[in-house]
């Protein structure tokens, strides 16, 4: 079975790796991998590249940025020919990006398959890019791997038949699992300056949150009340970057350290020993619930309840009044322990493996 898999995007590049290790460790898969350029930055793809073990991709569009329509169609002109050209049995898309959609598109009016990995998670938030990117994908994808049970109840919400629907666990912790002793040995603290468990992390990147001055600004002084306590770190995501400097924000004092993102094994590094994590980030949401870390989630939904069931993130929104309240509450009153999700175990891409063979 020959199986074209996609990456596009920063997150989708630990989503993919233990799906192309287990793929190839099977002989019964051939596995093909496509990268969109989507995100192209060394430290926004290369990089995740060489610490992950993911293969070179066999082709890579080099579609890079543009507004939604533009990025979406340039994907979807590029792939349809690599689809033409090595006719694959299925094509396995990852997450909830652009590229995700743009490929499924492609691949299913080609009659062609497709799996999508990371299915039916749900803001219930229309205004979110990605929610749409879900909802679309999922309802043209063939087979659904879910990492939670939530997501499970969405697809059956939306009449997507049970037998298309497979609670396989989290493949993005796969991968955290498998890199957790290589990243202890990360010497990001001392580059940094700062000691385990006395300091906070950030990292904000959603059109929501950055891209009005009028949401970022406040935002960013209630990161400065907090830097009064302890260091805050905040590795910044090129569109954040952009955004700050359009908007003249810089941290008064110095205090709000803004620093180049960070590969993954110094990230996962710098978040295990951080006393606090605040992020609007999905993929954060959920390494946090594994790593035990308090997580502020900067919006005002999320699509991964389970995090906040029984993990250790809170939502707070943009407003910075209840981003510091809950910052003070956080001080006195300690989270409970998280709870690991069922299947987040190191094994979901072995079990979506599995099940995509035995699937006729
Ligand atoms: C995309 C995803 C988002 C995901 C995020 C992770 C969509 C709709 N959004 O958002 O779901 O959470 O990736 O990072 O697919 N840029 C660079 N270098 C890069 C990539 C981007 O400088 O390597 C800059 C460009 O100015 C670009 C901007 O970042 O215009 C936004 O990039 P884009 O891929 O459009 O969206 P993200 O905000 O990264």
């Amino acid at each position: 079975m020959k199986i074209i898999n996609v990456v596009g995007a920063r997150p989708n590049f630990m989503k993919i790796a233990p799906i192309m290790e287990s793929f190839r460790a099977t002989r019964a898969i051939d596995a093909l991998l496509v990268h969109t350029g989507q995100h192209y930055d060394e430290k926004m793809s290369d990089l995740f590249f060489s610490e992950l073990g993911i293969p070179q991709p066999d082709v890579n569009l080099g579609v890079g940025s543009g507004s939604h329509a533009v990025q979406t169609a340039a994907i979807m002109q590029a792939f349809e020919p690599v689809l033409l050209q090595h006719k694959p049995d299925a094509v396995l898309v990852v997450g909830d990006v652009n590229s995700t959609i743009a490929c499924g598109l492609v691949a299913v009016k080609m009659g062609i398959k497709l799996f999508h990995v990371e299915a039916g998670l749900r803001s219930h938030d229309r205004t979110m890019p990605e929610e749409i990117n879900r909802i679309l994908t999922d309802a043209i994808s063939d087979l659904l791997f879910c990492s939670e049970a939530s997501g499970v109840e969405n697809l059956r919400r939306e009449g997507i038949p049970d037998r298309q629907v497979h609670l396989v666990g989290n493949v993005m912790i796969d991968t955290l699992l498998r890199h957790r002793e290589k990243a202890a040995a990360s010497k990001v603290l001392e580059v940094l300056g700062l000691s385990a468990g006395g300091y906070a992390v950030v990292t904000l990147h959603r059109p929501a949150n950055v891209d009005s001055p009028g949401i970022l600004r406040p935002i960013f002084n209630a990161l400065e009340q907090i830097a009064r306590d302890m260091p805050v770190v905040f590795p910044v995501h090129p569109r954040t970057r952009e955004r700050l400097s359009a908007f003249g924000i810089q941290s008064a004092d110095g205090q709000v350290r803004l620093i180049d993102p960070l590969g993954y094994l110094d990230f996962l590094k710098l978040v295990s020993a951080a006393s606090l994590v605040l992020t609007d980030s999905g993929g954060i949401q959920e390494e946090t619930t594994i790593l035990n870390i308090p997580c502020l989630t900067l919006r005002e939904n999320t699509e991964r309840p389970i995090t906040i069931e029984s993990g250790t993130s809170q939502l707070v929104g943009a407003n910075p009044a209840k981003i510091l309240s809950t910052y003070r509450d956080l001080k006195t009153h300690p989270p409970r322990a998280a709870k690991p999700p069922p299947l987040w175990d190191g094994h979901a891409a072995e079990r979506l493996t599995r099940i995509i063979l035995e699937t006729p």
